[in-house]
């Protein structure tokens, strides 16, 4: 049997697929060609003979132009695939509004549902204990509450271990992490008892680090709210399954985004659960149980980060259900660990641009930096995060996004903006203009990739003004560690450990050093690259 290539099939291809095994398993007839070009949200006759080649050409299906109509058909190897790719919800139109269908959830409860997932939620007793004192080090090291978000790239926590003993950290300093991201610099910090600072500029990833750095929560409250969302939301997706509900989360979402995004069954129990959670009342639960969705609802989705956002609507994920229910379980039980001692430190974070964070931070106040900032990778943060942002209503547009990358830095040329000129920063420092201009050189007899010479100036640009900002706050003597990785583009290496030592001592730190962490696989262009550390004393 031929096989399919379901490899790198795209979310329009995907679409077109979907409906033609649907009409042809519901109707037993194949789509007509304005239905197609419907479902892939295009008008032109050409992209619809495009995709279709390239389904023929995957194994999806025979194709053939004939006295100038398209004929389809599935394929035989398709057949059996094409069973698990029907979907009523794609060709039923019929909706229902929120209200009346928690009318009927709300009639349908039951308490056999709750016993299905009472184990999860396991008492304390069974919940290993161990003495947190002795242990806090190694508590960080289990991922326990780390893991209630993990972000893009892993940034281990056992370095803020290592280093907060090394520089002989205290109760009473305070660790600054200027890109703070999913908070584990603040995390671990917590845990040692230290005070921290997190300076972040995406509000979601703001969000996500308060929640995790909050464990002052009424965890058997928690868990029946949790139980009976888990309930209802079982019951909901058993009416859900051949009908839409309407939402204004789901309208608001640009629409190709969203299918790229979410499966029509997965999109109807989002808008539910969002629905169901804005009733809560206790807002720290509600938080935790919106971290625990935006995290199950990327395991569910169609997306993977590698670390740019790829799409894979054929690839096997996990129900979204048991996604949630596990992650709501295992922060019940995190909090029953982190909840047995009450000797922690205290977390901040600001949402606010690290290239000027001293207008709120004291100066000469941070004992340790430790940070893992934005490579110039082009890897657009935004873009990662940007469902969960539409989803707990942090931006309702794409102009809100636009403001968000405005106070990012310029690792992606997709941040670079008309008006940027932070690149005169580093006009003085050779080194950036080198590999700035070695980049260009490769590219120029190509049409693409024009502005990664001018991303590479803005890039470094901005970490010069954050490395100013980072020593106006620093203590005098205190260490700042950026980790980061080396890049490469067209075969150019791009040194950015060397770099930011050099602008350190332009910028007139102490001591610069640059420490070799370990070596790093990029995905991107499949060859191991070292990661460094930048330290930086004041
Ligand atoms: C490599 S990630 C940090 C990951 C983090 N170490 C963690 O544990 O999740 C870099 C972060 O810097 C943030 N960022 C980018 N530009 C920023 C800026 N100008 N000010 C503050 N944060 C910024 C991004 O939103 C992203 O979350």
């Amino acid at each position: 049997m031929k096989k399919l290539d379901k490899s790198n099939i795209t979310v329009r291809q995907y679409e077109a697929l979907v409906l033609i095994c649907t009409k042809h398993h519901l109707e037993n007839k194949y789509p007509e060609p304005q239905e197609i070009k419907t479902a892939m949200e295009t008008g032109s006759d050409r992209e619809l003979q495009n995709c279709l080649k390239a389904l023929d050409r995957k194994g999806f299906i025979n194709f053939k132009i004939r006295n100038g109509n398209p004929i389809i058909k599935l394929s035989k190897e398709a057949l059996d695939e094409s069973k698990s790719l029907i979907d009523k919800l794609f060709v039923e139109k019929k909706k229902i509004n929120y209200k009346d269908l928690q009318k009927k959830v709300i009639n349908k409860r039951k308490d056999s549902y709750v016993n299905k997932f009472e184990n999860l939620f396991a008492d304390e007793k069974q919940i290993e204990l161990w003495d947190l004192e002795e242990e806090k080090p190694n508590i960080n090291k289990k991922g326990i509450i780390h893991g209630w978000y993990y972000y893009l790239q892993e940034f281990p926590n056992e370095l803020i271990l290592n280093k907060a003993k090394f520089y002989n950290i205290k109760e009473g300093d305070i660790i600054l992490d200027p890109f703070a991201g999913s908070g584990t610099t603040l995390v671990t910090s917590k845990m040692l008892g230290i005070n921290s600072i997190g300076v972040e500029t995406n509000p979601l990833m703001c969000f996500v680090s308060r929640v995790k750095t909050d464990w002052d929560i009424d965890i058997e409250k928690f868990k029946r709210i949790a139980l009976s969302i888990l309930c209802d939301l079982i019951i909901a997706t058993k009416y859900l399954s051949n009908l839409k509900l309407e939402s204004s989360l789901l309208e608001k979402i640009p629409p190709m985004e969203l299918k790229q995004w979410l499966k029509p069954k997965l999109q109807n129990q989002i808008a539910y659960i969002k629905q169901r959670l804005s009733e809560i009342k206790e807002k720290k639960i509600k938080n935790l149980l919106f971290v625990a969705l935006c995290k199950s609802m990327f395991e569910s989705s169609n997306v993977a980060l590698c670390p740019g956002t790829s799409f894979y609507p054929l690839r096997a994920k996990p129900d979204f259900i048991d996604a949630f229910s596990s992650r709501l379980s295992n922060i019940y039980k995190d909090l029953h660990l982190v909840q047995s001692k009450n000797h922690y430190g205290k977390a901040t974070i600001i949402q606010y641009d690290s290239r000027k964070m001293s207008e709120k931070i004291t100066n000469n106040s941070i004992s340790l930096l430790v940070t893992s900032p934005p490579y110039p990778n082009d890897l657009e943060y935004t873009r990662q995060t940007r469902l969960e942002m539409y989803l707990l209503d942090f931006v309702k547009d794409m102009e809100e996004v636009r403001e968000i990358k405005k106070t990012m830095i310029r690792g992606s040329t997709k941040l670079i903006f008309k008006e940027d000129n932070n690149a005169k920063y580093v006009e003085k420092f050779k080194s950036v203009q080198k590999v700035a201009n070695k980049i260009g050189e490769e590219l120029k007899d190509k049409n693409w990739g024009w502005d990664y010479p001018r991303m590479i100036r803005e890039y470094f640009g901005d970490m010069y003004l954050c490395l100013k900002e980072c020593k106006k706050v620093l203590k005098k003597g205190a260490p700042a560690l950026f980790v980061v990785g080396d890049q490469t583009y067209k075969n150019v290496v791009i040194p950015v450990g060397k770099i930011l030592a050099e602008m350190g001592q332009d910028l007139g730190y102490e001591k610069t050093d640059v420490e070799f962490f370990r070596m790093r696989r990029s995905t991107m262009h499949k060859i191991p690259l070292p990661e460094e550390i930048t330290v930086l004393i004041k």
